[in-house]
């Protein structure tokens, strides 16, 4: 390891030729894709950038999200050579559209995660749970009815979700009545599918599996939209790739949070820019 914890105003720990999937999140909660990537491609190497200074987007304005995401987006793609940049936060998914950022193809998790809700759900009752700002985007909403518009989608913004899930009350009796008061009413809507529309939701999993009960399917961001970057990964080497961590802040506390987020993966550097 290289650089853990520290404040870099020089060159990154890696060469700006390194060939990357960048990673954008609005904190360490991405790093729940970020693992889902690393174990669908572990010969790539990944460059991670979270907005930990600003975090989080799930309250703010879509002008502020989008302003953000694009100061970011231009960040990743200055940083290294990326072979595709993934959005992993789904408040800025919500705001930025899937296309291209400087040449590089950009990837929400928006699509992805509607595509597998489709796959899975049998009786086209999907419920989202989300930030404000996803939820108030209505993308999820948007994408659904333009695939599959006999589908229907119940949306409940989570607020609370986030905090719990940072400090890592996991396992906690309080978590599991917040998500109880979140996960009933989309139940009570009839859904047999569920988006973890969050990036920080997966964290929560074992709450949110309780309150929705066995016979709900749970659809996480990552393993969506790691099929969706196939197309720009290359063949399986053998090699491990390196990951390489940013944020726009620090704290001892997240390098401990981002170790225990990516186990077993090991970060080759965490680095303050
Ligand atoms: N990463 C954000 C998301 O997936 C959650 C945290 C935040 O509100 O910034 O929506």
């Amino acid at each position: 390891m290289s650089s853990l914890g520290s404040r870099s105003s020089s060159p990154l720990p890696f060469s700006p030729d390194l060939h990357a999937i960048g990673v954008f999140d609005s904190g360490l909660g991405g790093l729940t894709v970020l693992k889902s990537l690393i174990e669908a491609y572990p010969h790539e190497n990944f460059v991670y950038l979270g907005d930990t200074a600003r975090l989080p987007y799930g309250g703010k304005s879509p002008e502020t999200i989008r302003e953000y995401a694009v100061q970011i987006m231009d960040d990743l793609a200055g940083a290294a050579k990326l072979k595709a940049l993934v959005v992993a936060c789904n408040s800025a998914s919500s705001q930025v559209s899937e296309s291209d950022w400087k040449g590089v193809p950009v990837f929400t998790v928006i699509e992805p995660g509607v595509r597998l809700a489709l796959a899975r759900t049998k009786n086209r009752h999907i419920g989202l749970m989300a930030t404000r700002a996803t939820v108030h985007s209505d993308a999820y909403g948007k994408k659904l009815r333009s695939l599959a518009p006999d589908a229907r989608l119940v949306a409940n913004a989570c607020p609370l979700l986030v905090p719990l899930a940072e400090e890592g009350w996991v396992e906690d009796p309080i978590t599991n009545l917040v998500v109880y008061r979140y996960v009933q009413p989309l139940l009570r809507e009839g859904i047999d599918t569920l988006i973890l529309g969050c990036t920080h939701y997966p964290i929560l999993e074992a709450s949110i599996r309780r309150a929705a009960g066995a016979g709900i399917e749970l659809v996480h961001s990552g393993p969506a939209i790691a099929e969706a970057i196939r197309p720009c990964t290359g063949k399986a080497t053998g090699t491990q790739g390196q990951v390489h961590l940013l944020t726009t802040d620090f704290n001892p506390v997240m390098q401990a949070q981002a170790e225990r987020l990516l186990q077993p993966h090991k970060i080759d550097s965490l680095t303050w820019v």
